[in-house]
Formats: structure tokens, C-alpha cells, sequence
């Protein structure tokens, strides 16, 4: 299979939730491209842990502890990273959370919760970067949304409604930054067999009485291309989006997702 194939030496990438999953992926994939990385995440360890993965491939990589909920952190994780690299090219705003499924299961809290790490910490991350993307006239946003910010559903009302949010956001700012040639974008993959969303299965066929395989089934069922979003769908589609020929592709929202998207 044919792949996109950018060189990235030179740049340099900075991502929140870059600890697990889809964030852990994109960072090793701009480092495998040459990319120097700064890994943030709310769990250290995990950031420390990529970031030496990184460096161990040879690489160069800044692992730090981030709360994107918390906007006087990203300022000084942001300062850190440019006191190491000098600039960033790229931001990947990925963290996220997932919260409950039912609508009467959810209390107030996890609504704060969805909103604080969801919208308000990709407000933050991006608000500390964006002033020397400003600066340098150059720069790639790429905001982790979900195919869940277009679709409607009775199930993770609060994660809907707060990726809904960064679409919107990722619209908005393409707009503050188009004057300045930096683009922003949502990502929104489909459904990726990640450490949440393993989780979220195992709980959902669980409380179900099905076995998480019978249950993984019928969600591909619901895929117009029945097939689960690989972590590589989402790299190939980064990897794209910072390349060159994606320097006109601002404000978009662009699912690799089967079709799950368009199919609402
Ligand atoms: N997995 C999917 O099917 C899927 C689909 C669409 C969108 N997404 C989105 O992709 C992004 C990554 O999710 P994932 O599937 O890789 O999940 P994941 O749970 O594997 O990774 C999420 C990471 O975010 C970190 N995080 C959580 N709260 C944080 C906070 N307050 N500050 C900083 N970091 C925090 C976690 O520690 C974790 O390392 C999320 O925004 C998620 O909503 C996932």
C-alpha cells in the first residue's frame, strides 16, 4: 500500500494527550518524519515514556506533564518547548475525554469535565501557541475533534456537544489565522480501537451482558465501510495535512472515519 511520505526534518511538533492512543501515535509518526516533538500529557510518566521512545529511535523529543484544563500550564509548557526547539510548526491539540453514556448517569461534574478538557483545553493550547505562529507567519493547528461533533445521538451527550464545539472553534480560528498563513483543522476520526475506546466497549458490553467482541460488532455494523479507523488512517491524514500541498485546507472538518460521518 502506497503511503504519504513527508519529510518533516527541521520541524517541530507539539501535542497535548500525546501519552496514549491517537496523540501517542502522531507524535512518533512526526518524529519517524523527522519532526523534533514535544509530548504533553496530563499523565507524565506516559509523556516522559513517548518522548523516550522518540529518543530512542533516534530521534529528538521534550516529554512534560500538561493539564489542558489548566491555561497558565500551557503557557509554560509552550515556553518550555520553544526553550528547547525554538519553534513550533505544528500543534496537535488532541486531549480528550469520554464520559458517561446515558443521559441520566450524567452529572454536573462531567459536564464541567467535558467541557474543561474537550473545548476550554483546546482553547487553552491553542491560545498559547497561536501568538508565535503569529509571529513567525507560519504554522499548522490540527484540533482532535470526532466524527461525534457532526453526529446526533441519545448516548456521550457531553462529548458530542463539546467536539461539536471544537469544530466550530477550528472554524473560527482558521479564520483569526488565515491573514497570518497559518491553517487549523479538525480531525475526526472514526471509531479507533484506542485505550478509550476499548474501555468505553468493555464497559458498554459489560452492562449489555454481551462480550466486547459482540458488541465491537455491531458498531462495525454501523460503519458504511465496515472498518475500524487504524491509528495509521489518522497519521497518513496528519502527515497530509502539515505537508505543503495542504497549505490552502483551512476550517475544515476531516473525518477518516469509513463514512460514519456523512452517514448522519
Ligand atoms: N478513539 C476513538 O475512537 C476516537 C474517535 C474520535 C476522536 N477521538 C479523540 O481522539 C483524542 C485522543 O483519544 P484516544 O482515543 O487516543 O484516547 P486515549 O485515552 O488513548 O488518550 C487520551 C490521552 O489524553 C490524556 N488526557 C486526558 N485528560 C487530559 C487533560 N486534562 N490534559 C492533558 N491530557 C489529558 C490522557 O491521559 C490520555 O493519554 C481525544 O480527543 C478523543 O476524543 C478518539
Amino acid at each position: 500500500m502506497s503511503r504519504v511520505s513527508v519529510d518533516l526534518h527541521g520541524k517541530v511538533a507539539f501535542i497535548t494527550g500525546g501519552g496514549s492512543g491517537i496523540g501517542r501515535s502522531l507524535a512518533l509518526q512526526m518524529a519517524l518524519d523527522g519532526a523534533a516533538v514535544t509530548v504533553t500529557d496530563l499523565d507524565e510518566a506516559r509523556a516522559i515514556a513517548v518522548a523516550g521512545e522518540i529518543e530512542a529511535a533516534g530521534g529528538q523529543a521534550l516529554g512534560l506533564r500538561l493539564d489542558v484544563r489548566d491555561a497558565e500550564a500551557a503557557g509554560e509548557a509552550v515556553a518550555a518547548a520553544l526553550a528547547r526547539f525554538g519553534q513550533i510548526d505544528f500543534l496537535f491539540a488532541n486531549a480528550g475525554v469520554l464520559g458517561p453514556a446515558e443521559y441520566l448517569d450524567i452529572t454536573p461534574a462531567d459536564w464541567d469535565l467535558s467541557l474543561d478538557v474537550n473545548i476550554k483545553g483546546v482553547v487553552h493550547t491553542c491560545r498559547a501557541v497561536v501568538p508565535h505562529m503569529m509571529e513567525r507567519r507560519q504554522g499548522r493547528i490540527l484540533i482532535t475533534a470526532s466524527y461525534n461533533g457532526v453526529r446526533a445521538g441519545s448516548h456521550v451527550i457531553p462529548y458530542r456537544v463539546t467536539k461539536a464545539a471544537t469544530i466550530m472553534y477550528a472554524r473560527c480560528l482558521a479564520l483569526v489565522l488565515a491573514p497570518y498563513g497559518v491553517t487549523v483543522n479538525a480531525l475526526c476520526p472514526g471509531v479507533t480501537l484506542t485505550p478509550m475506546q476499548v474501555s468505553y466497549a468493555e464497559q458498554t458490553a459489560a452492562q449489555r451482558g454481551i462480550s466486547t467482541d459482540a458488541y465491537l460488532e455491531e458498531r462495525l455494523v454501523g460503519i458504511p465501510m465496515h472498518e475500524f479507523t487504524g491509528l495509521a488512517d489518522i497519521t497518513g491524514l496528519a502527515e497530509f495535512l502539515v505537508s505543503d500541498s495542504a497549505r490552502l485546507i483551512t476550517g475544515q472538518a476531516i473525518a477518516p472515519d469509513g463514512g460514519v460521518m456523512t452517514s448522519s
